[in-house]
Protein backbone atom coordinates (compact mmCIF):
# COMPACT_ATOMS: atom_id res chain seq x y z
CA UNK A 1 0.00 0.00 0.00
CA UNK A 2 2.67 2.47 0.80
CA UNK A 3 4.21 2.37 -2.47
CA UNK A 4 1.71 1.56 -4.82
CA UNK A 5 -0.82 3.99 -3.13
CA UNK A 6 0.93 7.19 -3.29
CA UNK A 7 -0.32 9.33 -6.11
CA UNK A 8 -3.92 7.87 -4.49
CA UNK A 9 -3.33 9.60 -0.97
CA UNK A 10 -2.33 12.55 -2.49
CA UNK A 11 -5.77 13.05 -4.17
CA UNK A 12 -7.52 11.79 -1.37
CA UNK A 13 -5.69 13.73 1.57
CA UNK A 14 -7.88 16.30 1.24
CA UNK A 15 -10.89 14.75 1.70
CA UNK A 16 -9.09 13.11 4.92
CA UNK A 17 -7.78 16.45 6.31
CA UNK A 18 -11.85 17.54 6.38
CA UNK A 19 -12.45 14.54 8.19
CA UNK A 20 -10.07 14.29 10.24
CA UNK A 21 -10.75 17.65 11.53
CA UNK A 22 -13.79 16.06 13.32
CA UNK A 23 -11.18 14.46 15.79
CA UNK A 24 -8.80 17.11 16.77
CA UNK A 25 -9.89 18.21 20.75
CA UNK A 26 -12.72 15.93 20.79
CA UNK A 27 -11.61 12.11 20.65
CA UNK A 28 -9.12 10.76 23.06
CA UNK A 29 -9.33 7.11 22.42
CA UNK A 30 -9.82 6.45 18.66
CA UNK A 31 -9.89 2.94 17.06
CA UNK A 32 -8.44 2.55 13.30
CA UNK A 33 -9.74 -0.22 11.79
CA UNK A 34 -8.10 -2.16 9.04
CA UNK A 35 -5.15 -0.03 9.70
CA UNK A 36 -2.90 -0.81 6.74
CA UNK A 37 0.48 0.54 6.65
CA UNK A 38 0.54 3.65 8.62
CA UNK A 39 4.10 5.03 8.31
CA UNK A 40 5.45 7.41 10.92
CA UNK A 41 3.35 6.33 13.81
CA UNK A 42 6.02 5.78 17.02
CA UNK A 43 4.64 2.50 18.55
CA UNK A 44 4.65 3.89 21.73
CA UNK A 45 1.75 6.31 20.70
CA UNK A 46 -1.02 3.57 20.24
CA UNK A 47 -1.86 0.41 20.51
CA UNK A 48 -2.14 -2.45 18.10
CA UNK A 49 -5.33 -4.98 18.07
CA UNK A 50 -4.98 -8.43 16.08
CA UNK A 51 -8.63 -9.13 15.15
CA UNK A 52 -11.65 -8.86 12.75
CA UNK A 53 -13.76 -5.65 12.78
CA UNK A 54 -17.18 -8.09 12.78
CA UNK A 55 -15.48 -8.75 16.36
CA UNK A 56 -13.83 -6.14 18.00
CA UNK A 57 -12.32 -7.06 21.25
CA UNK A 58 -13.35 -4.01 22.91
CA UNK A 59 -16.28 -3.39 25.94
CA UNK A 60 -19.36 -1.64 24.73
CA UNK A 61 -19.31 2.49 24.97
CA UNK A 62 -15.62 2.73 25.29
CA UNK A 63 -14.05 4.90 22.41
CA UNK A 64 -15.03 8.53 21.02
CA UNK A 65 -14.23 7.72 17.79
CA UNK A 66 -13.59 4.91 14.86
CA UNK A 67 -11.78 5.96 11.65
CA UNK A 68 -11.76 3.29 8.86
CA UNK A 69 -10.73 4.01 5.08
CA UNK A 70 -11.05 1.52 2.23
CA UNK A 71 -11.38 -0.96 4.84
CA UNK A 72 -15.04 -1.94 4.26
CA UNK A 73 -14.55 -3.55 0.70
CA UNK A 74 -12.15 -5.88 2.41
CA UNK A 75 -14.38 -7.15 5.36
CA UNK A 76 -16.27 -10.36 5.28
CA UNK A 77 -19.60 -8.76 6.60
CA UNK A 78 -20.07 -5.19 6.43
CA UNK A 79 -23.15 -5.30 8.79
CA UNK A 80 -21.25 -7.10 11.52
CA UNK A 81 -19.01 -4.93 11.21
CA UNK A 82 -20.86 -1.93 10.80
CA UNK A 83 -22.41 -2.98 14.09
CA UNK A 84 -19.61 -3.54 16.22
CA UNK A 85 -18.43 -0.39 15.44
CA UNK A 86 -21.97 1.18 16.65
CA UNK A 87 -21.17 -0.96 19.60
CA UNK A 88 -17.94 -0.01 21.06
CA UNK A 89 -18.36 4.03 19.79
CA UNK A 90 -19.89 5.96 23.31
CA UNK A 91 -22.82 7.85 23.28
CA UNK A 92 -21.90 11.00 20.85
CA UNK A 93 -18.88 9.30 19.74
CA UNK A 94 -18.34 9.22 15.66
CA UNK A 95 -17.73 7.03 13.00
CA UNK A 96 -15.37 8.72 10.21
CA UNK A 97 -15.02 6.56 6.82
CA UNK A 98 -14.17 6.61 3.26
CA UNK A 99 -14.84 3.91 1.43
CA UNK A 100 -14.30 3.09 -2.68
CA UNK A 101 -17.74 1.47 -3.67
CA UNK A 102 -20.11 0.31 -6.85
CA UNK A 103 -20.40 3.41 -9.52
CA UNK A 104 -23.63 3.94 -10.60
CA UNK A 105 -26.03 0.97 -12.31
CA UNK A 106 -25.82 0.81 -15.88
CA UNK A 107 -22.35 3.04 -16.42
CA UNK A 108 -19.91 1.98 -18.13
CA UNK A 109 -17.42 2.00 -14.99
CA UNK A 110 -20.20 -0.64 -13.21
CA UNK A 111 -19.78 -2.82 -16.21
CA UNK A 112 -16.23 -2.62 -15.64
CA UNK A 113 -16.05 -3.28 -12.21
CA UNK A 114 -18.39 -6.25 -12.25
CA UNK A 115 -16.24 -7.89 -14.44
CA UNK A 116 -13.10 -7.13 -12.45
CA UNK A 117 -14.62 -7.78 -8.84
CA UNK A 118 -13.84 -11.65 -8.96
CA UNK A 119 -10.41 -10.82 -9.98
CA UNK A 120 -10.08 -7.97 -6.86
CA UNK A 121 -11.16 -10.44 -4.77
CA UNK A 122 -8.20 -12.70 -5.83
CA UNK A 123 -5.34 -10.25 -5.98
CA UNK A 124 -6.63 -7.41 -3.41
CA UNK A 125 -6.93 -9.71 -0.55
CA UNK A 126 -10.53 -9.99 -0.90
CA UNK A 127 -11.58 -6.44 -2.09
CA UNK A 128 -14.69 -5.79 -3.28
CA UNK A 129 -15.51 -3.05 -5.99
CA UNK A 130 -19.32 -3.36 -6.22
CA UNK A 131 -20.19 -2.86 -2.78
CA UNK A 132 -23.15 -0.06 -1.88
CA UNK A 133 -21.40 0.81 1.23
CA UNK A 134 -23.00 4.29 1.62
CA UNK A 135 -26.49 2.37 2.02
CA UNK A 136 -24.78 0.18 4.33
CA UNK A 137 -23.61 3.14 6.77
CA UNK A 138 -27.29 4.32 6.13
CA UNK A 139 -29.18 1.23 6.67
CA UNK A 140 -26.67 0.61 10.29
CA UNK A 141 -28.79 3.04 11.77
CA UNK A 142 -26.30 5.43 14.15
CA UNK A 143 -28.01 6.91 16.56
CA UNK A 144 -27.67 10.34 15.44
CA UNK A 145 -27.81 9.38 11.56
CA UNK A 146 -24.96 9.60 8.81
CA UNK A 147 -23.80 12.22 6.99
CA UNK A 148 -22.50 10.47 4.02
CA UNK A 149 -21.23 12.10 0.87
CA UNK A 150 -20.28 10.95 -2.63
CA UNK A 151 -16.66 11.99 -4.33
CA UNK A 152 -15.36 10.88 -7.75
CA UNK A 153 -11.62 11.10 -8.04
CA UNK A 154 -10.08 12.26 -11.27
CA UNK A 155 -7.84 8.68 -11.41
CA UNK A 156 -7.99 5.09 -10.53
CA UNK A 157 -10.24 4.00 -13.26
CA UNK A 158 -12.46 0.91 -11.53
CA UNK A 159 -11.81 2.80 -7.77
CA UNK A 160 -12.75 6.14 -8.91
CA UNK A 161 -16.21 6.39 -7.02
CA UNK A 162 -16.44 6.91 -3.27
CA UNK A 163 -18.67 7.85 -0.25
CA UNK A 164 -16.89 9.60 2.84
CA UNK A 165 -18.45 11.44 5.71
CA UNK A 166 -19.00 10.89 9.63
CA UNK A 167 -21.94 8.84 10.88
CA UNK A 168 -22.59 9.52 14.96
CA UNK A 169 -23.76 7.60 17.69
C1 LIG B 1 -7.25 -1.72 1.29
S1 LIG B 1 -6.53 -1.92 2.85
C2 LIG B 1 -6.70 -0.29 3.52
C3 LIG B 1 -5.61 0.06 4.50
C4 LIG B 1 -5.65 1.48 5.08
N1 LIG B 1 -6.82 1.68 5.91
C5 LIG B 1 -5.57 2.51 3.99
O1 LIG B 1 -6.46 3.37 3.87
O2 LIG B 1 -4.57 2.50 3.27
C6 LIG B 1 -7.75 -2.88 3.68
C7 LIG B 1 -7.42 -3.17 5.13
O3 LIG B 1 -8.54 -3.86 5.72
C8 LIG B 1 -8.03 -4.88 6.55
N2 LIG B 1 -9.08 -5.91 6.71
C9 LIG B 1 -9.47 -6.84 5.83
N3 LIG B 1 -10.47 -7.60 6.35
C10 LIG B 1 -10.68 -7.12 7.61
C11 LIG B 1 -11.58 -7.48 8.67
N4 LIG B 1 -12.45 -8.48 8.54
N5 LIG B 1 -11.51 -6.77 9.81
C12 LIG B 1 -10.64 -5.74 9.96
N6 LIG B 1 -9.77 -5.35 8.99
C13 LIG B 1 -9.80 -6.03 7.85
C14 LIG B 1 -6.78 -5.36 5.83
O4 LIG B 1 -5.90 -6.02 6.72
C15 LIG B 1 -6.20 -4.04 5.32
O5 LIG B 1 -5.36 -3.46 6.30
Amino acid sequence: MNTEMESYEKEISDYKMELFDNLVGKAEKVLEIGIGTEAGLKSEDFTFIQALGESIPLEDASVDAVVGTLVLCSVTDVTRTLNEIKRILRPGGIYIFIEHVAAEDGTFLRLVQNVLDPLQQVVADGCHLTRHTGESILEARFNGGADVKKASLSRFAYISSHVYGVAYN
